[in-house]
Order: C-alpha cells, then sequence, then structure tokens
C-alpha cells in the first residue's frame, strides 16, 4: 500500500476519482492527507464525507518556499510517499520538487506542450484551446519537475474539439478523460510500474 498525499484548490473531482479508484480496488494506496490552499474548496467537503484526513493551510504570510516547507513538514509526518496533485494552482519550490523527485504526479487539462505552462491553468486552457481553434485538445498525467507543466509525461489522451463547444463542454468532456488517465497513472505508481529515464517514461505493462 502505497500513502498517498493529495494537493488541491478546487471541486476536487479528480481527488474523487482517486478516492472511487481506491474503493473499487484499482489503486493499491491509501490516501493519507489532502491538503488545500484554499478554504472554501469543495475537495475538503469530499474528504469529510469520505473520512479523509484533510487540512487547509493558508499561503497568507508565507512565502513559496516556506508555505511548500509547511507542505512538506505535513507530508512526511505521515510517511506520504506519493503526492497528487489534483487540481493544485500553485507552483511547488525546488525544494519541494528535489525531495520528492519522481514522486510528485500532476494532472493538466490539454495535451501538454500545448496550452501548458505559465498562466495555463483550470478553464483558462479550455477557453485558450477554443480561441486558437485547434481540432484536437486532451489531458497530460506527468511527473513534476523544476518548470511549469514540464516534467516526464505518463499518459495523454486525446478529446475531440467540436464546433459549438463551449468552455463548461469542454471541461466536461476533458475532466472525464482526466480522471480515467489519473487513475491509471496513480495505479501504475503504485504497483512500480513506472520506469522514469531522463524525460521518457517506460510503462511496465508486462
Ligand atoms: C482540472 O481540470 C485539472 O486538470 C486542472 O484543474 C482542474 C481541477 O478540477 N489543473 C490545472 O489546470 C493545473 N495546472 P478538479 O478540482 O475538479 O479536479
Amino acid at each position: 500500500m502505497v500513502n498517498i498525499g493529495v494537493l488541491i484548490s478546487g471541486t476536487g473531482t479528480n481527488l474523487q476519482a482517486i478516492i472511487d479508484g481506491i474503493k473499487l480496488g484499482k489503486i493499491p494506496g491509501k490516501i493519507r492527507l489532502v491538503i488545500s490552499n484554499k478554504e472554501d474548496a469543495y475537495g475538503l467537503v469530499r474528504c469529510k464525507k469520505e473520512n479523509i484526513e484533510s487540512l487547509f493551510i493558508d499561503p497568507k504570510g508565507y512565502d513559496n518556499i516556506s508555505y511548500c516547507r509547511r507542505l512538506m513538514e505535513e507530508f512526511k509526518k505521515r510517511d506520504v510517499e506519493l503526492i497528487v496533485l489534483a487540481g493544485f494552482m500553485r507552483i511547488l519550490s525546488e525544494e519541494f520538487v528535489q525531495a520528492y523527485r519522481n514522486r510528485i504526479i500532476n494532472i493538466h487539462p490539454s495535451l501538454i506542450p500545448s496550452f501548458s505552462g505559465k498562466g495555463y491553468y483550470g478553464e483558462r486552457v479550455h477557453q485558450a484551446v477554443l480561441d486558437y481553434g485547434v481540432k484536437y485538445t486532451g489531458a497530460t498525467v506527468h511527473f513534476v519537475d523544476e518548470g511549469a507543466d514540464t516534467g516526464p509525461i505518463i499518459l495523454q489522451e486525446v478529446v475531440i474539439v467540436d464546433e459549438d463547444d463551449t468552455v463548461e463542454t469542454l471541461r466536461e468532456k476533458v475532466l472525464r478523460v482526466e480522471h480515467k488517465i489519473l487513475v491509471e497513472a496513480v495505479s501504475l505508481y503504485c504497483q512500480n510500474k513506472l520506469i522514469v529515464k531522463g524525460r521518457k517514461v517506460r510503462i511496465d505493462r508486462e
């Protein structure tokens, strides 16, 4: 059983997908702690309902380095081995990334490297996709490195952009794919089936 820590900022549908994936026996892991940087994140309500330990840690009064140290402190106390960024709208410090090298997984709502990096998060991504007029978008699960959305890619899946799509319809379509590939990636990680060599992630499917 891998001890999992989750960072969230909002609704937490990806968090819910992991919770359900564990319940269904797809993920051999346990969520030890969920931390939100937003007090009103609905993901915190999900934790209460599911009896999962959760904390709101207010970033006010911290610089990013000390805020990330606070997060690390809480995860270390609970022997967390894998950190999942499930809609976490902050960039982790280099110190955090180095402490958990190839042990932090992020879900991003586009096909990286398109529509990714600084300023591309949440609905802004879907707005940018619609403004550009691309025919395909998708979702990416990747390990986190020191850059913004630049770490080794674990899984990606394509979503078709229809002519009448809006930010809302696109968000829904992409979220469905996010939930699927995030659960799959976390499951593979927990089974020790992800082998990272430089930028490449090989999946040991036997
Ligand atoms: C998801 O679409 C996730 O990919 C995105 O925020 C949303 C959170 O939804 N993350 C980013 O944009 C990170 N750069 P959720 O709270 O319902 O899981």
